[in-house]
């Protein structure tokens, strides 16, 4: 099909950057690498970059602004040649250590100097903080005691501070990050990125339940079965064992990733379009998820670790794991949420690394029609209706309905209706970090996280790390690498297939 013909009108709201900063702490690290950048190039590409804008890396790393741009170039993607050399001209690096003011005073001065180049007006400065977690309270005072935090009363230009997840360990450690941080920032200058929320799918979800009015009538206990959402890789930790050891899949991936989906599929309709009316419906879903039980808590929430396969490592022989590590690879739980409309349906949430295969969606289940007309088939044998929006590796949705095969006899079966993202897109896809990116460019909230709902989610689950805590809770049920998971986990539902 012709991309055009997919739309029968569409609207745009067009949103234009102003010149900005952007300043990356932990520069010479994998995300920066393989995703910050990339995608700052392609909103240059794009012209979503403001002409003025600069980008500076910073690191303790020895590279100065030369080698920095060179290591870009075996980096960044195709592009025209004349393009990313003029990108790369906006690519500047500065070598420092993060507890050193003397870095932050050289910061400032670049800062400054970048300022007067071009623009004519104050730049904006965003700072993005891709480094491990436990540097935000080193970085962020350094960047307040240099004065490069500091906003006029309305805000202008603005200061933006960009966290990367998890945001602490626990409720305690949440509670204690985010009080210190609001010593230098106000909640308006943080932005806690989560980068599920910039995949097209998962934004789109609020499109799909709050622009149309086929799905919202069915949208609740009455028709809706069960809700499964899955996040399933098929790397294991490669050689990110020095953060995963003491995260492990909980914190990495449910507290943030799977609750995010979770309350846009389930939250209520927001009064409007806005970053806090859209947060707090979330806040008030999470807030409504029913505590795990203290007692069997096997029975809603599984563990698994990932063995040794064939030619596959196991989780304990991977470098930098512990011999007798007992680090989650695997979550899979059956979650209730207490309110009127979700009462009593069951949302299956699962995420796991060195799984079959890679793949991110979120399947609603639908009930079986009350009474077949179509005897003998029972209404109970039809396929369910089923619809699945596909976070990735495809972007897209498919609907599963009953119909009738074509044929002179009476055949129905289950008929699928898929669309998919790339297509629309003329094959070339969106990374979740070009549109935060720019969110956080643009002064837009809404796809980030605000603190009452971190603290929120880990009430959650901090009393799950808790109880996994004691030996006698909870078996850390071994599956083998490149396998659906530990086998535990059907205890829980009768899971699609990965
Ligand atoms: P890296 O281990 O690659 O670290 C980034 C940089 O931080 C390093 O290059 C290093 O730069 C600097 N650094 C400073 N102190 C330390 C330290 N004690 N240990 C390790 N590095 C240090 O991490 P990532 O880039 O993978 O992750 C950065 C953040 O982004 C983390 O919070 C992570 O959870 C998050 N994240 C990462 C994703 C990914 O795909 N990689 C995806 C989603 C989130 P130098 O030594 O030069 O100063
Ligand atoms: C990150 C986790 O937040 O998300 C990683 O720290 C995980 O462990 C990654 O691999 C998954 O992101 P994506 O976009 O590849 O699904």
């Amino acid at each position: 099909m012709e991309n055009g013909n997919y739309w029968r009108g569409n609207f745009c709201l067009e949103v234009s950057p102003t010149p900005d900063i952007l300043v990356i702490f932990g520069a010479s690290g994998d995300l920066a690498r393989r995703k910050l950048l990339p995608a700052i190039y392609n909103l240059f590409r794009r012209e979503l970059l403001h002409g003025d804008s600069h980008i500076v890396g910073c690191a303790r790393h020895d590279y100065d602004t030369a080698s920095f741009r060179e290591l870009l170039r075996g980096v960044l993607p195709p592009a025209e040649p004349e393009q990313l050399e003029a990108f790369l001209q906006r690519i500047h690096y500065l070598r420092g250590d993060y507890g050193d003011p003397e870095s932050y005073r050289q910061l400032g001065a670049k800062l400054e100097e970048l300022g007067k180049l071009d623009a004519a007006m104050p730049l904006n400065y965003t700072f993005y903080l891709a480094t491990p977690s436990s540097l935000y309270l080193t970085i962020v005072p350094q960047l307040s005691a240099a004065g490069l935090l500091k906003e006029d009363f309305e805000g202008t230009p603005w200061r933006h501070v960009v966290m990367e997840k998890p945001f602490g360990r626990d409720t305690a450690s949440a509670q204690e990050l985010d009080l210190e941080l609001h010593r230098y920032l106000k909640e308006r200058q943080i932005y806690r990125i989560d980068h599920y929320l910039g995949k097209e799918t998962v934004q789109n979800i609020l499109m799909l339940r709050f622009a149309n009015i086929i799905f919202e009538p069915i949208w609740n206990q009455h028709y809706i079965a069960k809700v499964e959402i899955t996040a399933a890789e098929e790397i294991g930790i490669g050689r990110r064992a020095g953060y995963f050891e003491s995260a492990g899949l909980l914190r990495d991936m449910f507290q943030n990733h799977m609750l995010e989906m979770l309350s846009m599929v389930a939250m209520e309709m927001p009064g409007e379009f806005s970053a806090d009316a859209i947060r707090d419906e979330k806040l008030k879903l999470i807030r409504a998820i029913r505590p795990f039980p203290q007692k069997n808590l096997e029975t809603v929430l599984v563990r698994g670790q990932y063995a040794a396969a064939g030619d596959l490592a196991g989780y304990r022989q991977e470098e930098g794991v512990a011999a007798g590590s007992t680090t989650e690879t695997f979550v899979a739980a059956k979650l209730l949420i207490d309110n009127w409309r979700w009462r009593g349906v069951p949302f299956f949430l699962r995420s796991g690394k060195r799984l079959k295969r890679r793949l991110s969606e979120i399947a609603i289940t639908f009930k079986a029609v009350p009474h077949s007309i179509f005897q003998p088939i029972r209404a109970q044998d039809m396929t369910p209706d089923t619809l699945v929006l596909s976070v990735q590796p495809e972007e897209g949705m498919s609907l599963t309905i009953q119909a009738k095969q074509p044929g002179p006899k009476l055949c129905m079966g289950g008929l699928m209706m898929h669309f998919n993202y790339a297509e629309l897109a003329g094959g070339e896809s969106f990374e979740a970090y070009e549109r935060l990116l720019l969110d956080a460019m643009l002064g837009d909230q809404t796809l980030f996280i605000r603190s009452d709902i971190i603290a929120a989610s880990w009430r959650l689950f901090t009393p799950v790390l808790e109880a996994w805590r004691n030996p006698e809770c909870c078996p850390l049920e071994l599956y083998p690498a490149g396998s659906s998971g530990p086998s535990g986990a059907d205890r829980l539902t009768e899971w699609r297939e990965l």
